[in-house]
């Protein structure tokens, strides 16, 4: 397990080119299995939950090559539909092949992947929309989760609740069923939008991603293609915030400027000066912040997209630690996603949690402290509080932060922070 040391309470100042989106990337890879040919892509995040779900689907019959940041997929051999117990529980995200495994072969085992840190994450509305395609579905005393089909049919799939997970599963479920699938309350993410441009690269007829009712008219087969993985807007959120908190001036070269609009807006209220960076051809790049002052307090709610992130959420926490006033943050997503705030308090920071919302007790400087990582964001957002707090900092438990940051020691350096990873001794 390693430790982040950060000396912090200095400006940050430089350039990031953003990796590519964790988020964007796990759903797409789970698509590879749909195509009996090779799918490459490019600006592939190196990061562990990648490298797990690259052994998933090598364990389930692919053959996977990496050429630096590029990773090829080919599925063209026979392909199995059980995923091993062992790899699901070292990442939540391994339920997002079983509808493409579904898909492909007809069949679709894997493991309840649990809760974790951040609420009990359910599964049940991606079962329901397999159910709803025809599959039959069953779960036995152990946890295990089987779904089959001898051929999925389309169908209407209502969700409850915009599902990320579940409308990506729906769409890799309904892109080979027969006839035409209507997903009402689908999820409306950046990262819905890009599978849906992928899927149809690979020949699938899907139209209405990005809005609440997504349609979806089965094809024969789907295809092997090449697709450059969009920059991750939540990685390129964390940089912000840690600018936002610590002050100076970063410009984040592939961050997704039209998708970041409710952080851009916040950013500003606080009282960063938030603009997007043009290529010579005119073309919106990038994202560049400055900030001089110390933040100013706001009310917040995090939410499905278009909302605040409930990912930015923490990092959020962090920035408002330090803020003029008192601030309000309100967590719509997850139902236990404030575990952070203990370890802020460590630090210094007043924050009173009661239920899904928490209130900030601005400081003028949080102090460096013995914190540990609970989880990815978490880990990330207290990388963001040293950076603004007066000392030196030690965070333990940082393996959470590495499953989707590639290296986030590197990407502060690079804006001249003080900051490296420790080998536990
Ligand atoms: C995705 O998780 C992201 N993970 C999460 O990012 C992100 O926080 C979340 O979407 C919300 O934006 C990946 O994309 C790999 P949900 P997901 O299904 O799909 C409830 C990070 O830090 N729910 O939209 O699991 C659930 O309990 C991670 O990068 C059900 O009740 O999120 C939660 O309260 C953390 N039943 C809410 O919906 C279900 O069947 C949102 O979950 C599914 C979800």
């Amino acid at each position: 397990m390693s430790e982040i040391c950060v000396q912090g309470c200095r400006p940050l100042t430089g350039e990031i080119n953003i990796q590519g989106s964790k988020n964007g990337v796990l759903p797409m890879l789970a698509a590879s299995v749909l195509q009996r040919e090779t799918l490459k892509f490019t600006n592939v995040p190196i990061i562990q939950d990648v490298l797990c779900m690259v052994g998933i689907l090598e364990s389930v019959g692919c053959c996977c090559r990496w050429d630096g940041h590029s990773l090829s997929i080919d599925a063209s051999g026979e392909i199995y539909g059980e995923i091993p117990r062992k790899d699901v529980g070292k990442m939540r995200s391994s339920i997002l092949l079983m509808g493409a495994l579904l898909g492909r072969t007809g069949r679709a085992v894997t493991w309840q992947p649990g809760g974790c840190s951040i609420g009990s994450r359910p599964v049940d509305l991606h079962l329901l929309a397999f159910s709803r395609l025809g599959a039959v579905v069953s779960e036995d005393e152990e946890g295990k989760i089987e779904a089959s089909a001898k051929e999925l049919t389309g169908s209407m799939v209502y969700f409850p609740f915009p599902s990320v997970g579940a409308t990506e599963n729906a769409l890799l479920a309904a892109v080979l069923a027969r006839g035409k699938t209507v997903i009402e309350g689908a999820a409306r993410e950046p990262e819905i939008i890009s599978l849906c441009q992928l899927l149809r690269r690979m020949g699938a007829d899907i139209c209405g991603e990005g809005s609440s009712r997504i349609e979806v008219c089965g094809v024969e087969r789907l295809f092997g293609t090449v697709f450059d993985v969009p920059g991750d807007r939540i990685a390129a959120g964390t940089y912000l915030a840690a600018v936002a908190g610590a002050g100076g001036h970063v410009r984040i070269l592939k961050g997704p400027w039209e998708f970041m609009q409710e952080e851009i807006r916040v950013f500003r209220q606080i009282g960063a000066e938030v603009e997007p960076i043009s290529s010579k051809t005119g073309e919106v790049c990038g994202i560049e912040l400055w900030m001089e002052k110390r933040p100013k307090a706001i009310s917040l709610s995090t939410g499905p997209y278009p909302g605040f992130p409930t990912d930015l959420q923490s990092p959020m926490l962090a920035v408002l630690s330090r803020a003029e006033g008192i601030s309000q943050v309100r967590e719509a997503v997850f139902e236990a996603r404030f575990k952070t705030a203990g370890q802020l308090q460590k630090m210094g920071a007043q924050i009173e949690v009661s239920g899904n919302c928490a209130r900030i007790f601005g400081q003028e400087r949080l102090l460096g402290a013995r914190v540990q990582a609970m989880d990815l964001r978490g880990g990330a957002a207290l990388a963001a509080a040293a950076l603004a707090a007066c000392g030196e900092t030690m965070i333990t438990d940082c393996i959470h932060i590495e499953r989707g940051y590639e290296d986030i020691c590197r990407d502060i350096r690079l804006l001249h922070g003080e900051i490296c990873w420790v080998q536990k001794k």
